[in-house]
């Protein structure tokens, strides 16, 4: 997990929007001595697109790169990575690369890992993903309104082996709350909210925009990666008449299995990578359900097959694990055991007296923001050792709870243990649900531990786990 900083800088990859602000820069071409970074440029600004239709006026956004979503970055697992990222909106920003074991001074928090990015100033992030999978990118300063305005984008990190599908497809799912003239409704961080479910839209944008269907050809296996970078909005996900099968969670692969009830849940900030198989008539369509809100389910687009019969299997039709990444396995025996306790929120034994800002809070506690400097450790963590957080919900309502850093493995909910054990940086608490994590605290820094319910984080659900 060392930052390679190599001197070298070779124009091998350059990302960077086609629009009209984003002016190119030119990478001087360096003496070639290894290693050679994989070199990203990427721009946070203003811009518009179009989210609804072409009836509608495009949204005025914040994204990256001048597009939403944001440029997908793909990378290659163990090789160094460098992405400059200009700031050309008016405010400060950083970007956090969610779900990556990279150095803390790489995490992109405001204040505790790194200062601000102002505004027309550039940022040079360097590490190297140990892990492949699917990670995304994110601003962590006034996280409400920059992701809410769409600044993120998916984050790559391929397989030294390719996966034996037909075809790779990833869907960036997004939430808004868009008034009749497709403009983002203003009012961030509305304090009954933040109180409550937090800011749930009224539009879910796939690869930004809103899909009636998306092309498939019967007989032909995808490996799909679904990204959750709603601020709230927790989904289910349903493949009408298919049967998606999971292959990695947070980008952490796992057992192959079926989800419960073909469901696929999808929290604030999580991934699941799934093999779908097209077992699809030709010329039929088949809707993708979300129904995690029973009332308001929708369907998010539909599989619309063309007319070609079924292609050859090209690849065997039974699920293929994908290679594991090298986690450390926490030694559950010696680990030493803390409570985390969610507490706050409307119908939870009231606001709990927090005064100001603040409705939730972690063991009493209340840090409310994005991330500043001197934020005191909730706990201080030996380096090396093994540690099991047990994170009690009593709270009326979900938490999909994220450690920056570091991944962990799910063992239990409610003392049962779960299935598969699965690896994750972001866990979906229930409402008054107990859920154990275990991990070895081998990453060093002050890494932040939040709801990514962003209304959450910002009103006190979150604190700092200090690794040294
Ligand atoms: Cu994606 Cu601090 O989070
Ligand atoms: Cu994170
Ligand atoms: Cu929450």
């Amino acid at each position: 997990m060392a930052m390679d900083s190599g001197t070298a800088i070779h124009r091998r990859l350059f990302l960077m929007g086609a629009s009209s602000f984003a002016a190119a820069t030119a990478w001087p071409g360096g003496a070639g001595a290894a290693p050679s970074p994989q070199q990203f440029q990427i721009v946070a600004g203003a811009g518009r697109w179009p989210l609804v239709d072409t009836a509608h006026k495009p949204t005025g956004v914040w994204c990256y790169g001048g597009q939403i979503p944001g440029p997908e970055i793909r990378v290659r697992q163990n090789e160094p990575v460098r992405i400059v990222v200009e700031n050309r909106l008016d405010e400060d920003t950083t970007v956090h690369w969610h779900g990556v074991r990279l150095p803390n001074t790489m995490d992109g928090v405001p204040g505790l890992t790194q200062p601000p990015i102002k505004p027309g100033d550039t940022f040079t992030y360097e590490f190297t993903p140990p892990d492949a999978g699917t990670f995304w990118y994110h601003p962590h300063a006034d996280t409400l309104r920059q992701l809410g305005r769409g600044l993120a984008g998916v984050l790559v990190v391929e397989e030294a082996k390719p996966f034996p599908v037909d075809r790779e497809v990833t869907w960036v799912l997004a939430d808004w709350r868009l008034a009749p003239d497709a403009q983002i409704v203003p009012g961030f961080g509305n304090a009954m909210e933040a109180a409550m479910a937090g800011r749930v839209g009224n539009i879910v944008s796939l690869n930004g925009a809103q899909r009636e269907e998306v092309p498939v050809r019967a007989g032909e296996r995808i490996r799909l990666r679904l990204v959750n970078t709603s601020l709230a909005r927790i989904m289910a996900l349903r493949f009408e008449n298919h049967h998606p099968v999971v292959i990695a969670v947070d980008g952490q692969p796992c057992d192959p299995h079926e989800p419960d009830g073909g469901r696929l849940l999808l929290g604030p900030a999580m991934r699941i990578d799934v093999v779908l198989d097209m077992q699809g008539k030709p010329g039929e369509r088949y809707r993708v359900v979300d129904d995690f809100y029973p009332d308001i389910s929708y369907w998010l687009t539909h599989l619309a097959y063309d007319d070609r019969a079924a292609v050859e299997p090209g690849t065997p039709k039974h699920p293929l694990a994908l290679p594991r990444n090298p986690l450390p396995e926490p030694n559950l025996d010696q680990a030493e055991r803390h409570v985390l306790t969610l507490q706050g929120g409307m119908m939870g034994g009231g606001m709990m007296g927090m005064g100001g800002k603040a409705a939730w809070a972690i063991n009493g506690k209340s840090m409310t923001g994005d991330g500043h400097a001197g934020m005191p450790p909730l706990l201080t963590l030996n380096l090396g050792r093994s540690y099991v957080l047990t994170m009690r919900n009593e709270t009326a309502w979900w938490h999909p709870m994220h450690l920056h850093g570091l991944s962990f493995r799910i063992l239990s909910r409610n003392g049962r243990p779960v299935p598969y054990r699965q690896w994750a940086d972001t866990v979906l608490v229930a409402p008054r649900e107990t859920v154990d994590v275990a991990f070895v605290a081998d990453n060093p820094g002050d890494w932040m531990l939040h709801c990514h319910v962003i209304d959450h984080q910002m009103s006190g659900l979150m604190t700092v786990l200090r690794i040294a």
